[in-house]
């Protein structure tokens, strides 16, 4: 069957939910700035900026206040290591917008010197926040739901070939 024009799915003029409230986790620089901003300028009524740079967050608030009007973005300080941390990103921003709907599993870090740091900001960092949202959106919960996107690599899922390039000081304790 073929489908006529009036079927195409139209992203630049896609709107979101106006009762779309959204976590993104290391937001305040970076790929997380991005889509929080996307995620404003396609209408969410509020954004929750979870970072554990506090200057840096503060600063991205307040250009996004200052474009698309305060109200309707926060900042959090987070490190999403800290489960308790991560709870308090959801009770103010519950506090602040009601329910949350979408959760950014966004912060990330590439750092070869310290493994365990990585892999729980990693990892550790992504159940904390996916585990975190299961609680605050199940219906058996009290929540209405949502959806969780987690970001991650290529380089998970692809093989390079070549020899692996190690820093002289690379360290694996
Ligand atoms: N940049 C790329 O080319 C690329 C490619 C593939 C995947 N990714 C993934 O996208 C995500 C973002 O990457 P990016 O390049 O924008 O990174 P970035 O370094 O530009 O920004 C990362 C943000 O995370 C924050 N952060 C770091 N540790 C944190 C912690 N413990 N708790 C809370 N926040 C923390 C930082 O303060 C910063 O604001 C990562 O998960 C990364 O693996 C990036």
């Amino acid at each position: 069957m073929s489908s006529s024009s009036t079927d195409t799915f139209d992203i630049g003029r896609a709107q979101l939910p106006p009762d779309t409230v959204a976590i993104v986790t290391g937001a305040a620089e970076g790929l997380g700035k991005s889509f929080a901003e996307g995620l404003l300028e396609k209408g969410a009524k509020g954004v929750c900026i979870a970072d554990v740079n506090e200057p840096l967050g503060l600063k991205t608030v307040q250009e996004f206040s200052d474009h698309f009007g305060g109200g309707r973005v926060i900042f959090v300080k987070c490190d999403v290591t800290s489960a308790s941390e991560v709870e308090a990103v959801f009770a103010k921003t519950k506090e602040k917008y009601g329910a949350i709907n979408l959760m950014v599993n966004n912060a990330g870090i590439v750092n070869e010197k310290d493994m365990a740091l990585t892999i729980n900001v990693n990892v550790t960092g992504v159940a904390y926040g996916t585990y975190t949202a299961i609680k605050y959106m199940s219906p058996a919960e009290g929540g209405k739901g949502g959806k969780i996107i987690n970001i991650a690599s290529v380089a998970g899922l692809l093989l390079f070939h070549g020899p692996v390039p190690r820093p002289k000081d690379f360290v694996c304790s």
